[in-house]
């Protein structure tokens, strides 16, 4: 088989990776960390699959256009992206389909916006309702915090016309969990869940991210767990979208948090998760570009097996997420890879003059590892890290460390 992984970042690596285990695999733009990247662009090149990693050109209809042009592509169309591409849209169709999620309402005036702040309990949590990589959510136990996001979303002045609408919601409690779900159009088939963490600071605390690490499967999560959020969750959602004539073939990742009222859904993504990516692609036993290949053309058939566990920690920049310091010259990185049982995803990653790998984003590298247990995937992952460094490199340093105890525990 031969794939076109279409994006840049560590998922497209991790993708491209998995992948290329049985099909030779191309990545457009990719980056220079990533073998067999093209600056062709996607409407250029020919493949047996195409697969679109982010949110971005599936919102702007990219797998619309090359389905267009005869080609099988695992991603949804336009229509389904606005899942991710509308928080508020994404609301009304967990409500038609009867999803459990926090109490909402969506706004595009001040006034009545800020009077619903008063009906919130001590947690205020206010989103944009378009794209915005990710930091466009705000949770927060200060009104003042939460009044000025609202002011700053919806006169434009912090994401454009992404904030212009914004969503409110209840404030929520417990610990998080990604489910990704390969989706056919009519049925779906969970991955392996994961965690992802998203804040920068340890322990949860700073600014929100694209994710800083993410682990798989979850000890304390079993397949009971699972099947609930397929059944309660992706399954009606899925059934929502058909009876809206969208036919959802890619992913569907359900961004779930386990409240003591069961789990509730906080977003989907139309899309993997990154980098949950990183440990949830490469813990495939059985052929990741036929499962892509059956969703993309309605026929999702066979098993899917996984093994291992799996941490991932990803090296950032320092400044990430505001201002990300660029440009200098990665170390370590070969040093790293030569660990047992490690994979070196290439995220933010450039190249100078002298062909060196260079920084040339907020997160730069996913350091992936596998265990026998999650601690030791996750001792693995960081004593990789440990290899690797550039002025300012920032990890956290407690990735998987809780789920790592229980286990010991347990
Ligand atoms: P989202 O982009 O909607 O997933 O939000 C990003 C992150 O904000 C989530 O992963 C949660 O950590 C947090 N979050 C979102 N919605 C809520 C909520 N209703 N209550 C508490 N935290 C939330
Ligand atoms: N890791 C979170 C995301 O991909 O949205």
């Amino acid at each position: 088989m031969k794939a076109v992984v279409v994006g840049s970042g560590g998922r497209e690596h991790a993708l491209a990776h998995v992948l290329g285990r049985d099909a030779d695999v191309v990545v457009t733009p990719g980056n220079p960390g990533i073998p067999n990247s093209t600056p062709i662009g996607p409407e250029e090149l020919d493949a047996d699959l195409f697969v679109v990693g982010p949110e971005g050109p599936l919102v702007d209809g990219l797998a619309d256009r090359l389905r267009a042009h005869g080609k099988l592509v695992f991603g949804p169309g336009a229509d389904g992206a606005r899942l991710e591409g509308s928080k508020a849209w994404m609301k009304e169709v967990l409500a038609d389909a009867g999803v459990p999620t926090a109490r909402h309402r969506s706004f595009t005036e001040l006034a009545p916006a800020l009077a619903y702040l008063d009906t919130m309990g001590d947690m205020f949590v206010v989103k944009t309702d378009g794209l915005a990589a990710g930091k466009g959510v705000v949770v927060t136990t200060d009104r003042t915090e939460a009044e000025d996001a609202v002011g700053r979303y919806l006169s434009g002045e912090a994401f454009g016309d992404a904030g212009r609408c914004c969503v409110i919601e209840e404030g929520l409690t417990g610990p998080e969990l990604s489910v990704l779900a390969v989706c056919d159009g009519a049925r779906a088939l969970a991955l392996s869940p994961a965690q992802d963490f998203k804040r920068i600071g340890e322990h949860d605390t700073g600014p929100n991210t694209g994710g800083m690490g993410a682990y798989s499967p979850v000890p304390s999560v079993g397949s009971d767990m699972v099947g609930e959020v397929m059944s309660s969750g992706v399954e009606p959602t899925l059934a929502a979208l058909r009876s809206r004539g969208i036919d959802y073939r890619g992913v569907l990742y359900a961004g779930l948090m386990l409240t003591p009222d069961g789990p509730k859904m906080l977003e989907y993504n139309v899309r993997f998760g990154d980098p949950e990516a990183q440990v949830v692609l490469p813990q495939l036993t059985s052929d990741l570009g036929s499962l892509l290949a059956g969703a993309a053309s309605g026929r999702l058939v066979g098993e899917t097996t996984f093994s291992g566990h799996w941490t991932t920690v990803v090296c950032a920049s320092e400044g990430y997420p505001s201002a990300p310091r660029t440009g200098d010259v990665i170390a370590g990185i070969d040093a790293a890879r030569a660990h047992d049982g490690v994979t070196v995803f290439c995220a933010g990653v450039g190249q100078n003059e002298a062909g060196e790998l260079t920084t040339a984003g907020g997160r730069v590298l996913a350091v992936t590892a596998r265990g026998d247990s999650l601690a030791r995937s996750r001792a693995r992952a960081y004593g990789a890290v440990a290899e690797i460094s550039w002025p300012g490199r920032y990890v956290r340093t407690d990735i998987a460390e809780l789920a790592a105890e229980q286990e010991g525990r347990s």
